[in-house]
Parts: C-alpha cells; structure tokens; sequence
C-alpha cells in the first residue's frame, strides 16, 4: 500500500459532526472552504453550484426553526451550528437540461457532490466538523430566502467547531462488495430501485 498521505489522513479521520461548540466560525475559514469548493471539477465546466452562507445568528435561527420543523425535527441538531450552508445549483442548459435529456445523468447533482465535499475536506483540514444535511424542509427554505425555482435546492450543510464525534467505529462496506475489477459481478442483496427526485 502507498504510504499514508496527509489528504489520507484527513479522509480517514473525517466523520460527520452533529454536536458544536457555541465558538463562532472565523469567516476567512468559510472563505476558504468556499474557495475549494470554486475550484472543483463539473461537467461541461458548468460550475452549477451555488450556496447561501447563512452566519448571522439571528437570521440563522429563523431559518432553522423554518427548516427542520415537523417531520424534519429530527436535523434539529444543524440549529447548533454556527453556519449552516444551503448548496443549490443554477442549472446550465447544455451540461444539465440537455445532458439529463440525452444521458440521463443529473451531472449538477455529481457537480454538487464533488465541490461539496472539496469544501468539507478543507473545513477538515481548518479543525471545523461539518454534516452533510439532505433532511430539512427544502420549500420552507425556499420560501424564506425567496429562492427562485430556476436553482434547485440540494442541501444544506452545518459547519462549526466540534463538540464531540460519533462514537464507535464508522461502518462501510468491505471494498470487495462494492469495486470490481475488469468485469460486472451481480450482487447477492437486490439493490433497491433508485430514488428519482430531489424535490
Ligand atoms: C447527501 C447526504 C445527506 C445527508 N443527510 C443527513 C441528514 O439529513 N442528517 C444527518 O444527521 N446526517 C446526514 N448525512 C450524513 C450521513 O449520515 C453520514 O455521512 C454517514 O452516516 C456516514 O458517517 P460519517 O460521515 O461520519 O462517516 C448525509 C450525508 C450525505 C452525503
């Protein structure tokens, strides 16, 4: 195996972090993370992503009570979090709408992933613990940034400075289960049907 690297290091310890400290989160560190992002690959080059940094705490806390009401109470935890990011992306009519329509691969959605996690490496890196967040009320937050429905709400991610980690060991599938080499090999579980839409 090749040595452990310091981009190894920092996948390896990663987990997603639910609990944060009350410590404000220095902006030039959400910059930074925002510069990652901008320089991650994208289909066509489309540079589709979008995100609103939501860092003031007053309207942070309206916007969370909106966003993780009801059924969505579960990813009340997020409100602790100093910044809470909402990704989106404007969509491009040539590596998307056609793209969708020609390859059937939503790219803005890989786009999305790629950059979103350029952003959560370098949070990493600056000692910030981030969540990936797909559970929220993405119409209430719609609604309250009045967002037009051209840009597509994807997700939302919390970012502060951690309180705690998950405990225990993180669960993944052994390598084998899931790449192979030079040839198809069907799976023993059935696969359920993939899920279609976002919103
Ligand atoms: C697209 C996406 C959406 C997610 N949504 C949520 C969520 O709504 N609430 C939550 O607590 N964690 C959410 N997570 C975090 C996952 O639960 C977490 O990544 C997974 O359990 C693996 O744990 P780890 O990140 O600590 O390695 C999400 C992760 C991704 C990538």
């Amino acid at each position: 195996m090749p040595e452990m690297s310091p981009l190894q290091a920092l996948m390896d310890s990663r987990r997603s972090i639910r609990r944060y400290l009350p410590r404000p989160v220095e902006k030039d560190k959400i910059r930074s993370c925002l510069e990652a992002a901008r320089i991650a690959p994208s289909a066509e080059n489309a540079q589709t992503w979008r995100f609103l940094v939501i860092d003031d705490p007053e309207i942070k806390d309206r916007f969370a009570r909106a966003a993780f009401s009801g059924i969505y109470g579960a990813t009340r935890f997020a409100a602790q979090a100093p910044v809470l990011v909402l990704m989106m992306s404007k969509l491009d009519f040539l590596a998307n709408r056609l793209g969708q329509s020609v390859q059937g691969i939503p790219f803005h959605l890989l786009d999305m992933g790629i950059a979103g996690e350029h952003f959560v490496l370098r949070a990493e890196e600056l000692g910030l613990g981030t969540c990936w967040i797909g559970w929220f009320a993405v119409r209430a937050a719609r609604r309250f940034f009045r967002i037009p429905r051209s840009y597509k709400i994807l997700s939302l991610m919390s970012v502060g400075y951690p309180a705690s980690r998950p405990p225990g060991a993180r669960v993944r599938k052994p390598l084998d289960e899931i790449a192979w080499y030079n040839g198809f090999k069907e799976e023993k579980t059935p696969i359920p049907e993939p899920i279609e839409a976002c919103e």
